[in-house]
């Protein structure tokens, strides 16, 4: 099948997208799918960039604008010429992750990779997936919601310090920031609303470990990659932009032991979350793991990085699953 894969987009990881989506293009081609390579400015127009195009993190954040290719009418309606056979749509955050464009897709009637509107809308917003989460019964830290700035001094005081304030649709840890001391909460705040303006605060827990479970539907089954551990965490104890992008070409621990609790206790949560919030295809599952042996879950990631340096891509090659089957697994099933 022919394929369009369509990256970049509104949201603040925009580059990260641009990374994703280069990577995985080049990858098809060079299993011989013929492959668009739509990117999506930051203004929201299509633009059609050169198949071969790739793009790298760097100091210079990569970036589609109008001058990287030709613009593309995005005519999706009956009799219009499809755009390929299979759509990938690579983006990450809101207007792209978030069930958006999976609505455009789905009014179109193309097959496309990925989660659907419902799940990947639910999956974007940290409080609905939370209260979703606990529906299910499934492990979470303490949280609090924030709509109004001026709660945050009082909830994140409940809480109990250190508190992570987080906008509530992002991803990459963008607008993320830990304070351990009240006097920091305005600024925090402020930097999260940048990016979204609904926040969560979460209680720090001294002692979590980062564990990233990949799943991925093969051969009409939910597998799951081996937990993997990140371990390129910043000073300050956790992954943030700098530390998943620019830092250690090898952020994780792809195979860590775990005490209190099993690798594979970790996978049947994993798929449980994965079939809680309706996944299709892949996604990755994200939890912390206290230093009692308990599974917290963090997010849900339903277009998750493809970096080479990303957690599914790394996590599926220790299944046995290079980074090129997994993109071409994922084509053909939304081929199928
Ligand atoms: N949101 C980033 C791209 C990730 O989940 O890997
Ligand atoms: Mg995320």
């Amino acid at each position: 099948p022919t394929v369009a894969v369509l990256f970049g987009g509104r949201s603040v990881e925009h580059p990260v997208s641009c990374v994703s989506g280069s990577q995985a293009a080049k990858a098809l081609r060079e299993r011989g799918f013929e492959v668009r390579l739509i990117g999506l400015t930051r203004e929201g127009a299509w633009v059609e960039l050169e198949p071969g195009t790739e793009f790298a993190m760097g100091e210079q954040m990569p970036e589609v604008t109008a001058a990287s290719g030709e613009p593309v009418v995005l005519d999706l309606g009956p009799g219009a010429e499809p755009l390929a056979d299979v759509v990938f749509p690579i983006f990450h955050g809101p207007w792209g992750e978030d069930g958006t464009v999976q609505g455009l897709l789905e009014i179109a009637q193309v097959p496309f990779v990925g989660s659907g509107v419902l799940s990947s809308a639910v999956c974007m917003d940290k409080d609905v997936a939370k209260r979703l989460a606990a529906q299910a019964e499934i492990g979470q830290g303490p949280y609090a919601v924030l709509r109004e700035a001026s709660e945050a001094r009082e909830k994140a005081e409940k809480l109990g310090l250190p508190v992570f304030v987080k906008p509530a649709r992002a991803g990459s840890s963008l607008g993320i920031s830990k304070i351990k001391d009240l006097a920091d909460i305005d600024a925090a705040v402020e930097k999260a609303v940048e990016v979204d303006p609904k926040l969560v605060l979460e209680k720090g827990i001294e002692g979590m470990r980062e564990i990233e479970v990949g799943v991925v539907v093969r051969d009409g089954e939910v597998v799951t990659a081996h937990p993997l551990e990140v371990l390129d965490q910043n000073a300050d104890g956790w992954f943030d932009f700098d530390a998943k992008y620019l830092g250690s070409p090898e952020p994780f621990d792809l195979k860590p032991s775990f005490e209190g609790i099993t690798a594979e206790q970790i996978q049947d949560v994993a798929k449980k979350v994965f079939a809680t919030y309706d996944c299709r295809d892949y996604a990755r599952i994200d939890f912390f793991l206290t230093a009692e042996g308990e599974l917290l879950l963090n997010e849900v990631n339903t277009s998750p990085g493809l970096t080479p340096m990303s957690g599914v891509p790394q996590g599926c090659n220790e299944l046995g699953l290079s980074y090129g089957e997994l993109v071409e697994t994922l084509v053909l099933n939304a081929a199928s």
